[in-house]
């Protein structure tokens, strides 16, 4: 080889191991050497191309090379958390979402005022002004505590840097969507998996002076903080704010009713290719911000507004086989494995077959010719069956009967519905090592230990070399093991270790969520951990004796009902999870749950609810009680404090205990009257 070719190779070479780390950094997120590796990378390929100028030819390094990612920015906490949303796929889920918030505000209006806006496919970020002048400005980060990226954001020209009006909140916090033009990104795209991560990386610099390089934009989508509160609508509050010059986007419109959102839904999609951005559909908020108010948040997610996707992506492939997973509450969901195919731009393998019920109605078998279709981030599904290209000797599908750990599987018949479930589970929990692998991906998740750079695919990884086996084995990671697998350098081992030590303090309803009891999900945790309010009391449940008594309790919190609670015996009485669960809760320090507020109307009382109410439904009534400190009990027992008693239909015989017990009775003008005191 001539000293020239070895050259161009050894320069290729530099430049693939370059954009590997670019790409371990903002694709998969996780660094696998440390900055001065990095750097020492860097510093060869700029070297070689310095003294071999010809090099330039070969390839355009000025984009890999300025990429130098960091994650040294200073963590600040959120004003107002940042939250997601909830998706609709279909008329049917936007349906379903007005008739919801109707109910919720106990309205019945078919044509209410919601804000139609594009959903951009970009980064999330918040601006804080004060005085009209910008000087916070932070990334989602876990949507609690963000990330100082001030410096990066201000090279944003189009974001205003000071507010030129006299009408300006004193305080006014701005939150909007950073992203990359698709013309943009395409100069850059090699080294980024789309222009999602492009912007991601960019807002990411270390310097500054790299991501002015990068031509970032943004749109402006709504406000966290704002003091004094000067807006009465959504569509008002991004007039105004444009007015300031803020970027907003231009397809924004309000609609009234189901079917005007379906015309703006289609018109937007057909426009969607022509746009110099991605979006994945629009988001249809409440215009209305005091009906917003009222409706508030879930746990994650606004109530007052909601994603709707574009409709599915569709592609032909053939069903190669079909497989088992198995779930971490033991479901078992056959999978098909197809000839790859591209769908929307993301090459598919895999598509769920849901049940045994569905293959069974679709008779969907190996060798078929299907149609599959994937929604945003959605797993993709097998949406029909080819008949015509069928083979003639193609048998039909059997369902495994046993798990892949060997157990009987079975399916549940529902308590509520005396319905048989259509999914069949494994019912061993820890002790089938599928599920366990399962319920260690659901503890490491961003919603329960919430452990960076502790991924589905790093618990795959450590499960297979028995570096974990059980949710405690996380705590007492052999290090030594890890630093010799490939991919784990000193930064990412060091920053593996904060992330696990960060998460070992816990809120107690994050813990109940954790454990992964089925029907437990985040908000019936968050109802368990308020009841039980110290990890002490919660732990009682292991006691047989205990645990009877407390289940009866139970019944009375509103939410936990007769399958909750029989949940909860099982997972207790299972000695496996009982030993795992108390080996995990030695490693951990899980602190108290704090009532929401500790100087609301209610704080410390408790409240039922009986009737209906003119002004709101029973939702809202218990969301204002638990925000003023209150907790709502599901029927009627000595512990009550107070019956609130609505003029529409109460319960007579509610009353009449309540009366026995000398529990105090609010009547409905009385409970506006608290409320608006
Ligand atoms: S409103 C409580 N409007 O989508 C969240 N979000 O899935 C209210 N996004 O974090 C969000 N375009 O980063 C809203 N027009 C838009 C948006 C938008 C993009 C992003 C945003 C948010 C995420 C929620």
């Amino acid at each position: 080889m001539s000293e020239k070719n070895e050259i161009i190779n050894k320069f290729k070479k530099l430049v693939s191991d370059l954009k590997k780390h670019n790409r371990f950094y903002y694709v998969n997120d996780s660094p696998k050497i440390t900055d001065s590796e990095y750097d020492l990378l860097k510093k060869k390929i700029l070297e070689l191309v310095k003294q071999f100028s010809y090099l330039k030819k070969i390839e355009d390094i000025s984009l890999i090379i300025g990429a130098e990612p960091s994650n040294k920015f200073k963590k600040i906490n959120h004003i107002i958390p940042m939250l997601s949303l909830s998706n609709a796929f279909d008329e049917k889920g936007m349906e379903d979402f007005i008739k919801k918030v109707n109910n919720f505000l106990n309205l019945n209006n078919k044509n209410l005022e919601f804000f139609a806006e594009p959903k951009i496919d970009g980064i999330s970020a918040t601006l804080i002004y004060e005085k009209g002048r910008l000087i916070r400005g932070l990334s989602r980060g876990d949507g609690t505590v963000g990330e100082d990226i001030l410096q990066n954001l201000k090279t944003i020209q189009s974001i205003p840097k000071k507010i030129e009006a006299n009408d300006v909140p004193e305080l006014l916090e701005i939150r909007c969507e950073v992203y990359i033009g698709k013309k943009d990104f395409n100069k850059m795209k090699e080294n980024f998996a789309n222009p999602r991560n492009a912007a991601g990386g960019s807002l990411r610099q270390k310097d500054s002076n790299e991501t002015s390089k990068i031509p970032l934009k943004y749109f402006a989508y709504g406000f966290g903080a704002v003091s004094p509160m000067v807006f009465k609508t959504q569509s008002e509050f991004l007039q105004k704010i444009k007015k300031w010059n803020f970027s907003t986007n231009p397809l924004s419109e309000t609609v009234n009713g189901l079917e005007q959102i379906v015309i703006k839904h289609k018109k937007v999609d057909q426009l969607r290719s022509t746009l110099d951005y991605d979006i994945d559909g629009l988001v249809y908020k409440v215009n209305d911000i005091n009906l917003q108010k009222r409706l508030g948040n879930t746990s994650n997610s606004p109530r007052w507004a909601i994603a709707y996707k574009f409709s599915a992506e569709k592609a032909v492939t053939k069903i190669k086989n079909i497989v088992i997973q198995v779930g971490r509450t033991g479901a078992i969901t056959p999978v098909a494995k197809v000839d790859p195919v591209n769908v929307g731009g993301v090459v598919v393998s895999n598509a769920t077959l849901h049940n045994e019920e569905e293959i069974q109605r679709k008779d969907i078998r190996i060798g078929d010719t299907i149609i599959i279709q994937r929604a945003g981030d959605v797993i993709p599904q097998v949406v029909s069956v080819d008949i015509s290209k069928r083979e003639k000797n193609s048998k039909k599908y059997a369902f495994p009967k046993k798990c892949l750990c060997g157990a009987d599987t079975r399916k549940e018949l529902s308590k509520s519905t005396n319905k048989q479930d259509a999914v069949r589970r494994c019912f061993k929990g820890y002790d089938c090592k599928f599920t366990a692998k399962e319920k260690l991906k659901h503890i490491v998740s961003k919603e329960a230990f919430n452990i960076d750079g502790l991924g589905k695919k790093v618990i795959d990884q450590f499960w297979d070399l028995k570096l974990i086996k059980e949710p405690s084995d996380i705590f007492e990671l052999n290090y030594n093991k890890i630093k010799k697998l490939e991919g784990w350098g000193e930064l990412s081992i060091s920053n593996l270790k904060k992330a696990i030590e960060k998460s070992q303090i816990i809120s107690l309803d994050r813990f109940i969520f954790s454990i992964g009891i089925r029907h437990i999900g985040q908000e019936n945790a968050k109802i368990l951990a308020s009841f039980f309010s110290s990890i002490k009391e919660f732990s009682r449940l292991f006691d047989l004796k205990d645990r009877k008594k407390i289940l009866l309790n139970l019944a009375d919190l509103d939410g936990i009902g007769e399958t909750q609670i029989q949940s909860i015996d099982n997972f207790f009485s299972n000695n496996t999870n009982a030993r795992i669960i108390k080996d995990l809760i030695i490693k951990l320090k899980i602190k108290n749950f704090n009532i929401r507020n500790k100087n609301g109307k209610f704080s410390n009382k408790k409240l039922m609810f009986t009737g209906g109410f003119k002004n709101m439904s029973r939702s809202e009534a218990k969301a204002l009680a638990e925000n003023n400190g209150g907790k709502v009990l599901g029927s009627i027992s000595k512990k009550l404090d107070f019956l609130v008693v609505g003029d529409s239909k109460p319960t007579k015989k509610k009353i009449e205990q309540a009366k026995q017990l000398d529990i105090k009775i609010i009547l409905e003008k009385d409970w506006n009257k608290i409320l608006n005191s």
